[in-house]
């Protein structure tokens, strides 16, 4: 919680500084009327969440201080609590990576109670994995899915499955992959993530995509030349893993 409450006011003065920069007073005027706006936004996009749950008869609400819980079983030992993801801001990021959903598959790292996970299923990816490490989270987000489930239209329904295991030891998919992450943990486990993912998808001709929501250690992409920043959003950045070079990609 602090370290997305420094990330925000970081961003914040970062926004007005930039705003300075570019028209004085008029122009930080016009930046304060925006983070008011989108202050005063914050009852509403609570308002959607509880209707997300109601709708589907799930719970994926609520705040579970269960840090030291789960830094005592991650191999990083830098987990953040559960807090569950907005709806916004996954929707926007996922709008700009180009991938054919219904081949794809989305991995969300710190699923929690699995909002990420619906909200990806819905999104129209033909399986989707959830990789949570607290096993009372991993239950509950198992036990939304199979409400979910229930209530899902007929049809074509995606995979949809929640994997109670370390996001830093976790397999990683091969073909096409999007990979989740509302800040569930700090650089030492972002680190191991990153570095298995260049080494998991070595040979993959398919590129991969990291979302990354609230990316308040993004830096560490840094340490991995194959990753470049993509799009970026008010609170979200995607990064696009290319294939390892030689590799033999559709376009080659
Ligand atoms: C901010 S919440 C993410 C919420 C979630 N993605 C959603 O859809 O609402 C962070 C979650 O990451 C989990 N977590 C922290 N470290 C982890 C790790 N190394 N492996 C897997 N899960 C982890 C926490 O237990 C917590 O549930």
């Amino acid at each position: 919680m602090i370290s997305t409450a420094v990330w925000k006011a970081k961003q914040a003065t970062r926004r007005l500084v930039t705003a300075w920069e570019r028209a004085g007073g008029r122009g930080v005027a016009a930046e304060l009327l925006r983070l008011a706006r989108e202050l005063v936004g914050v009852p509403l996009a609570l308002a959607r969440e509880l209707l997300f749950d109601l709708r589907r008869g799930i719970r994926t609400r609520g705040f579970v201080r269960n840090e030291d819980h789960v830094a005592a079983r991650s191999v990083g030992g830098d987990p953040t609590f559960y807090q569950p993801i907005g709806l916004r801001p996954l929707k926007e990021a996922l709008a700009t990576v180009p991938v054919d959903r219904d081949r794809s598959t989305l991995v969300d790292l710190g699923a929690g109670r699995g909002r990420a996970v619906l909200l990806a299923a819905e999104a129209g990816f033909e399986r989707v994995v959830g990789v949570e490490l607290d096993e009372r989270l991993a239950a509950e987000a198992e036990q939304n899915v199979r409400r979910w489930h229930r209530r899902a239209p007929r049809g074509v329904l995606p995979e949809v499955t929640v994997v109670h295991g370390d996001a830093a030891t976790a397999p990683v998919p091969s073909g096409p992959l999007v990979v989740t992450m509302f800040n569930p943990f700090g650089a030492t486990t972002l680190d191991l993530v990153l570095g298995s993912l260049c080494t998991a998808r070595r040979d993959d001709p398919d590129p991969a995509w990291v979302v990354y929501v609230n990316p308040v250690h993004e830096a560490g992409f840094a340490a991995f030349p194959r990753f470049t920043a993509h799009a970026r959003g008010r609170d979200w950045v995607v990064h696009r893993l290319a294939p390892a070079p030689g590799t033999v990609t559709a376009d080659s």
